[in-house]
């Protein structure tokens, strides 16, 4: 480098400077410690835009060619663990660059032409989210097929359902299991809808006002898979609401784990013992002999927190920007990084987790003989026998606290004893205050019947 100032360093910027920036500065400003997660999805972005540089005629056929030799050497130095990152070359774009100039000198430094970092950042970002969101669409999948093997496999376990966490009504295990199932889908959805509204080509707005050079930036967007150009060259460089967007998204799928994590943690403790969980998910105390903890459940839980706090830091860092870029925008990544991270890890050990619960339907049909849970069924009864819905409300909850009262459940009471609160009541009553009798009844599209249950699956699993 022959044409720096004395003091200056040789920074990509540096012929604007006289004086190097200070270490501690250095290590401030510098993202290659974390954005070099980018650099395949920065080669390909570049290789794109040199490509497109040389059928434009702004850069030589030669010095394409020079590109794309120097850009695989660079690809397998860095898929190998072989490329020396530098902190003194500040970002994963500036790092690229120079190792392409040293090997294949001026064509490297032609690359830049007609783009700044500002829009190849922003086109880094999301060639990088497209790909971790088409990673945590299958992932979702496989949690959605893990659910669904073991819903099937309990379409017909009878378990009681909960509202306010008491036993409210009879459910089936796999209708339990299937709405999270349809949460997961949910989820996909929400995924693909941020995935689409993201999918467009910021590189072409280079700093902030486009370029001079006649550039095709359908062309580019079209060989990077992108469905079209950010229409607005101010909007493309400085905008992060994809990230946003898609933290949301990812916040969502750890709120819906994160209710799953709880439910196991309850049905996993002796009072509950619903179900038991695989040794490999759990740890002991070191100090109670007796323990066996559902650590993977808690520790989803408790990571939900983190990609929420991702989340409130996104939009934090990207409220009251003026326009156009800033480097505010710089700390985009490392939040971004560890919201797929965390959901990734997530949904990988959850799908291998569901095979792995062990079904006690013995305490689950425990539970709901503990609850009342048919005296719905039995209010439903005596409608169908034409007293109006809150009459039979009423005359079942006296039934109930007779059931209460003489320490029995509702279901168990004897005929005389229930004629007391209805003379409705006949002897066809038994059919339906059993579990089996109250979840056959629920049969429709939704509902908890096992019909509607393994039909739900086979709905659910044609959709996958
Ligand atoms: N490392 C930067 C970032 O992550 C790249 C863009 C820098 N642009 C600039 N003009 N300093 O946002």
């Amino acid at each position: 480098m022959t044409d720096r100032q004395p003091g200056a360093s040789d920074k990509a910027w540096s012929g604007r400077f006289s004086e190097p920036v200070a270490e501690l500065v250095q290590r401030y400003t510098a993202s290659v410690q974390f954005d070099q997660r980018m650099a395949l999805q920065d080669i390909r972005g570049s290789l794109a835009h040199a490509r497109m540089l040389a059928r434009q005629a702004i850069i030589s056929a030669a010095d394409l060619a020079a590109i794309e030799s120097g850009m695989a050497t660079i690809a397998a130095e860095i898929e190998q663990g072989r490329f020396a990152w530098n902190i003194a070359d500040e970002d994963v774009h500036l790092n690229i660059e120079k190792r392409l100039t040293a090997l294949v000198g001026d064509a490297g430094k032609r690359l830049h032409t007609g783009r700044s970092r500002n829009d190849q950042v922003a086109t880094d970002i999301r060639l990088w989210l497209r790909d971790a969101i088409d990673a945590i669409d299958g992932q979702l999948r496989d949690y959605q097929a893990a659910l669904l093997a073991v819903a099937e496999a309990h379409a017909a376990t009878a378990m009681p359902g909960f509202t306010h966490l008491q036993v409210a009504q009879p459910v089936t295990f796999g209708h339990h299991l299937l709405a999270y199932v349809q949460m997961a889908g949910r989820d996909r959805e929400r995924l693909a809808d941020c995935r689409s509204r993201m999918n467009r080509l910021p590189l072409g707005a280079a700093a902030l006002a486009g370029t001079t050079f006649p550039i095709d930036r359908l062309a580019v967007a079209a060989e990077l898979g992108f469905d079209g150009v950010c229409e607005n060259s101010l909007d493309a460089v400085s905008d992060r609401d994809f990230a946003i967007e898609f933290t949301a998204c990812a916040s969502l799928i750890m709120i819906h784990v994160s209710r799953f994590a709880e439910e196991l943690i309850l049905w996993m403790s002796p009072r509950f013992g619903f179900i038991d969980l695989a040794d490999r998910y759990c740890t002991g105390s070191s100090i109670m002999p007796q323990k066996k903890n559902p650590d993977v459940p808690e520790l989803a839980r408790g990571k939900t927190g983190r990609v929420f706090g991702h989340l409130m830091g996104l939009m934090t860092l990207m409220k009251g920007q003026p326009l156009a870029y800033n480097k505010d925008n710089q700390e985009d990544k490392e939040p971004l990084f560890d919201s797929a991270d965390t959901v990734s890890d997530t949904l990988r050990i959850f799908a291998e987790l569901v095979p792995a619960i062990a079904v006690r339907p013995q305490a689950m049909r425990q539970a709901l003989a503990q609850g009342h849970a048919t005296a719905t069924d039995l209010a439903d009864y005596l409608v169908k026998k034409g007293l109006p819905f809150r009459d039979a409300h009423e005359a079942v909850a006296r039934a109930v606290r007779e059931a209460e009262a003489q320490g029995c459940d509702l279901a168990t009471l004897p005929l005389a004893t229930l004629r007391q609160f209805s003379p409705l009541i006949g002897e066809d009553v038994f059919a339906l205050l059993t579990v089996e009798g109250s979840l056959a009844a629920r049969d429709h599209i939704g509902g908890t019947a096992p019909s509607q249950v393994l039909a739900a699956v086979a709905r659910a699993r044609a959709g996958l």
